[in-house]
């Protein structure tokens, strides 16, 4: 059973703007009857071109349902500009939150909004191309959609992505492709924030030094190893030791202690504190 808010038992209760409008300016359909949802959304503009009606036709569960329904309630008002900006996260909201497992709801609200400015800016005769290339072919998820997602939503796990947009949720072939979109925005993401100050430990309690080793860790080091097939794991800190573990490529190889003291230990040196030392945690049988 779904735990669903007030709001989206309201709007699956008592849908609002359900039909098709007569001589629409814009029609969005998506999804199909196949894969379980598919909604049609129609608008009509204003002579200020603001949407002045909207309604939709869905075919789904109750968060489908409920989703299309705020989502006509939603744009009314709204300039296409203003309407091309309406996430899928805005859309959740709105209902005050959905049912992770039935995100790709609101997804699908946006798509459909997108794909009826779309048919109105190509004067009724465009269809609405996806973009990007098909990596679920059991969905027709493009990579450009997949990562679209990941982005708005702050995704970090393939489970997550099947929930927001279906991807990988059919035959599991797709997985592996997700996987690295996941790493792709992860990447850029960390390129995009500001680096952890460095030398900051002075000033740091023991807990945001702590975050702040997690954080290097996360940030500056993972990626690098990652890259090569490895991986890094923070097993404790005792005062000034840091011990971690190798993972992957990593454990394996011969030159573990250069990366242990050349990248692990220089980056965490330079991002927290120079009196940090690092270890590498003891094997088991080695520890007996
Ligand atoms: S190709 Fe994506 S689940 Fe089958």
């Amino acid at each position: 059973m779904w735990e669903y808010t007030d709001k989206v038992r309201d709007h699956f209760f008592n849908p609002r703007n359900v039909g098709e409008i007569e001589d629409p300016d814009g029609v969005g359909e998506v999804g199909s009857l196949a894969c379980g949802d598919a909604l049609r959304l129609t608008f009509k503009l204003d002579e200020n071109g603001r949407i002045a009606d909207a309604k939709f036709k869905t075919f789904g569960c109750a968060s489908a349902i409920a989703t299309s329904s705020v989502l006509t309630e939603m744009i009314r008002g709204m300039t296409l500009e203003e309407a091309a900006k309406v996430t899928n996260k805005d859309i959740a909201d709105y209902l005050g939150g959905l049912p992770e497992q039935k995100m790709h709801c609101s997804v699908m609200g946006r798509e459909a909004l997108e794909a009826a400015i779309d048919n109105f800016k190509g004067g009724g005769a465009k269809k609405h191309e996806l973009e990007g290339n098909i990596v679920c072919t059991c969905f027709g998820v493009t990579d450009s959609e997949i990562e679209r997602v990941i982005r708005e939503n702050d995704l970090t796990t393939v489970e997550q992505v099947t929930n927001y947009c279906k991807a990988g949720g059919g035959c599991g072939g797709c997985q592996g492709e997700i996987e690295k979109i996941i790493e792709k925005v992860r990447g850029d993401k960390i390129k995009e924030q500001p680096a952890p100050t460095p030398g900051r430990a002075g000033k740091l309690t023991n807990i945001q030094k702590i975050q702040l080793i997690q954080q290097t860790i996360n940030e500056q080091i993972r990626p690098a190893l990652r890259a090569d097939g490895g991986n890094i794991e923070l097993i404790d800190i005792e005062g000034n030791k840091v011990i971690v573990a190798f993972r992957g490529m990593c454990a394996q190889c011969q030159l573990a202690e250069f990366t242990m003291r050349d990248v692990v230990e220089a980056k965490l040196r330079e991002f927290v504190s120079p009196d940090l030392v690092v270890e590498e945690q003891n094997e088991p049988d080695a520890q007996a």
